[in-house]
């Protein structure tokens, strides 16, 4: 009972967060979009992805991930999906979103549609849809998704450096920035960091933070000193590529493994790591996302 209430709860937070991400490139997404010209559309989409994470369960996180790296480059137009050419590099292959996987739970869901309705069912649609069917599929929140998007043709990789937030270079001002570039409040990057609920982190991504904080061979003097030994145990070289931390599913513990994941992936300060006890409280309080504004401003003011 109380999981599913903080389930609900996170997936309030979600619909609006998610659909606020969409307005800034697309005007005139509505619900059911496709009922009229691809009436199974959803229900293809739903299935396709099912059949994806009952088998490989993992896969649902990087949907996520990708969900989010597609919108925050262009808008949400699926130009995380185009493959780069002998003249130009795309946002594919630019270094944040080489962790990125799931691409044939797309192609798939493309395959069936193309057989259904061809032409009809944009790429940027399908990994809106997917992201959040994949989330359902293990257990997540559920999140209305307004379709209607319109696919890119362009990709270019050093866009995604620039419009995504790095984990390496961030403070909380540059990531309230970032987000506000895109017309999402504070409000938003705590709800959406949310996505951190699941998935892995490889240790490259923050080794600097254990081995090499100012380039002088030392630690990140904000982490506890515990933490970063119990890290350096399993990541164990600074150049570790391969070794990855996490397993996060959603459950009544997620928000303490949020913190802990967030905190590591991007905070550096202490006021990231308030905004994150503050998400903990968000979620188990079950409130809406309108208060989470009164206690987000009140956190920060
Ligand atoms: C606020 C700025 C954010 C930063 C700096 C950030 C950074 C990162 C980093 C460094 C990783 C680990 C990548 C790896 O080592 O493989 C990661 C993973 C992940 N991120 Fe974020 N992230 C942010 C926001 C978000 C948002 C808004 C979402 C979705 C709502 C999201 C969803 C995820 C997921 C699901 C994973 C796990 C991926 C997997 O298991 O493969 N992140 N993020």
């Amino acid at each position: 009972m109380a999981n599913s209430k903080l389930l609900l709860a996170f997936s309030l937070h979600l619909v609006l967060a998610l659909f606020v991400l969409d307005l800034a490139n697309a005007q005139g997404l509505k619900l059911e979009f496709y009922k009229k010209s691809c009436p199974s559309a959803e229900y293809i989409i739903k299935k396709t992805t099912k059949d994806f994470i009952s088998r490989a369960p993992t896969l649902a996180a990087p949907l996520l991930r990708m969900h989010f790296h597609d919108c925050f480059v262009r808008g949400c137009d699926g130009s995380v999906l185009l493959n780069s050419t002998s003249s130009n590099q795309a946002e594919k292959d630019a270094i944040p979103n080489q962790t990125l996987r799931g691409y044939q739970v797309i192609d798939a869901a493309k395959a069936a549609l193309e057989k259904a309705c061809p032409g009809v069912v944009s790429c940027a649609d399908i990994v809106a849809l997917v992201a959040r069917d994949a989330v359902l599929e293990i257990n997540g929140p559920f999140w209305s998704v307004p379709t209607g998007r319109r696919d890119g043709r362009v990709s270019i990789a050093s866009e995604a450096l620039t419009n995504l937030p790095a984990p390496f270079f961030n403070n909380i001002t540059q990531l309230i920035a970032s987000f506000a570039s895109k017309g999402l409040s504070v409000k938003d990057l705590v709800v959406l960091s949310g996505g951190h609920t699941i998935g892995i982190g490889h240790c490259t991504s923050f080794t600097n933070r254990l081995y090499n904080f100012t380039g002088r061979g030392d630690t990140d003097p904000s982490m506890d000193q515990n933490y970063i030994a119990n890290l350096k145990n399993r990541c164990r070289q600074p150049g570790d590529t391969t070794t990855t931390l996490f397993r996060f599913r959603w459950t009544l513990g997620a928000p303490k493994n949020l913190i802990l994941a967030t905190t590591l992936l991007w905070a550096k300060e202490e006021a990231c790591s308030n905004l994150m006890q503050l998400f903990s409280m968000i979620v188990p309080l079950g409130l809406m996302y309108n208060s989470a504004q009164t206690l987000v401003d009140r956190q920060l003011s």
